[in-house]
């Protein structure tokens, strides 16, 4: 029986940042977190990948920013592309091809990004028409965070407690337009390490060896619910302390894990002293730090108070690049390039 041919078909989707920090799974094998957490999806910085599933090939073909991926990050595309093909009930190979518009090695979460954007680009070139919240739960098997990545603005990635998973899912609190003059200021700092251990060992890590992690879990469903508060009312004084707070939270359970987990370079914590001086001086909460697993630091504050906060960060020593983002949209397809027609013979 001769098959429908299959789309080509490209998605784009960006990296978010989380207020409220993943780290620690409860089920492994449905990718289920032990706490909710919140993140805002960035405008400007994206992953654009295509996906095309093909009877003339006969293997999956994967090119990350121009070059054939091998090893650990063919595998994870593969084991997602592996979902797909069971959900449409196909054998076929794909061919990927993934770039950014930032440095993969940035820290700048490409992870979630990229994953996100193959498991819109994927699901669609394999003919499946999936909710939002599929597509989210596909990129969560790639890498949780990506989940969240799928949706725009400020972003819920709910726990949930049923053993299922059910009730685990992401979805927008609040649209990109919501807050606008809030900025997103992310550092990118000088000789920040490549990570040696994956996030997902990481943070396993943490819940079998931090003595602070149960404390930190059950704190956390309070601070979420007054981060959610604080942005809903758009009030950037009571926010601004808390992001710090569970900033701070996240970074005392990777530190007390053993073996430590220690992401941040001098530089990244230079960053971390001149905010709580900025805020010091200023007598009020003008800006706040928060970083995941990387060296580079996001500093969120006002609009107003953008240029007196980078100019004073920007010149510490170690800090390579600035980069002021806003919250920005979800994943979406791009829309089928045309083909432009040959052009006629001259007669
Ligand atoms: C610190 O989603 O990168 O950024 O599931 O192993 O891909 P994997 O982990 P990942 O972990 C992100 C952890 C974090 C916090 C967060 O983004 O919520």
């Amino acid at each position: 029986m001769a098959r429908p041919p299959r789309a080509t078909v490209t998605y784009e989707a960006a990296p978010n940042i989380a207020l409220v920090k993943y780290w620690g799974v409860r089920d492994p094998d449905l990718g289920i977190p032990y706490n909710s957490s919140l993140s805002v999806t960035l405008d400007r910085l994206r992953s654009r990948t295509t996906v095309r599933f093909s009877d003339d090939l006969t293997s999956d073909r994967v090119v990350l920013n121009g070059a054939e991926a091998t090893g650990g990050p063919r595998a994870g595309v593969v084991a997602l592309l592996d979902r797909v093909r069971a959900l449409a009930r196909s054998d076929r190979y794909a061919e990927v091809r993934s770039d950014n518009n930032f440095p993969m090695a940035s820290g700048l979460a490409s992870s979630a990004s990229g994953f996100a954007a193959l498991a819109g680009a994927s699901s669609l070139a394999a003919g499946l028409t999936l909710s939002d919240r599929e597509v989210s739960e596909l990129a969560r098997s790639g890498s949780g965070s990506a989940c969240r990545s799928i949706f725009g603005g400020f972003v819920e990635w709910r726990a949930g407690v049923r053993a299922d998973g059910s009730d685990c899912f992401a979805r927008t609190l609040f649209g990109p337009g919501h807050w606008p003059a809030l900025v997103d200021l992310v550092l990118l700092v000088e000789g920040a390490p490549v990570k040696e251990v994956r996030s997902m060992d990481a943070m396993q890590l943490t819940v079998r060896t931090s003595p602070e992690y149960a404390a930190r879990l059950r704190g956390l469903p309070r601070r979420l619910e007054r981060i959610r508060r604080a942005i809903a009312a758009r009030d950037s004084a009571a926010l601004f302390p808390l992001v710090m707070e569970e900033c701070d939270s996240f970074r005392s359970v990777c530190e007390t894990t053993r073996p430590t987990l220690d992401y941040l370079t001098p530089t990244s914590r230079a960053i971390l002293g001149e905010v709580r001086s900025l805020n010091r001086e200023a007598g009020r909460p003008v800006a706040a730090y928060t970083h995941d697993a990387g060296a580079h630091m996001h500093v969120f504050t006002l609009a107003q108070d953008l240029a007196g906060v980078r100019r004073r960060l920007a010149r510490l020593p170690g800090v390579r690049s600035t980069l002021a983002l806003h919250p920005g949209p979800g994943g979406r397809r791009l829309a089928p390039r045309r083909r432009s027609r040959p052009a006629r013979r001259a007669r």
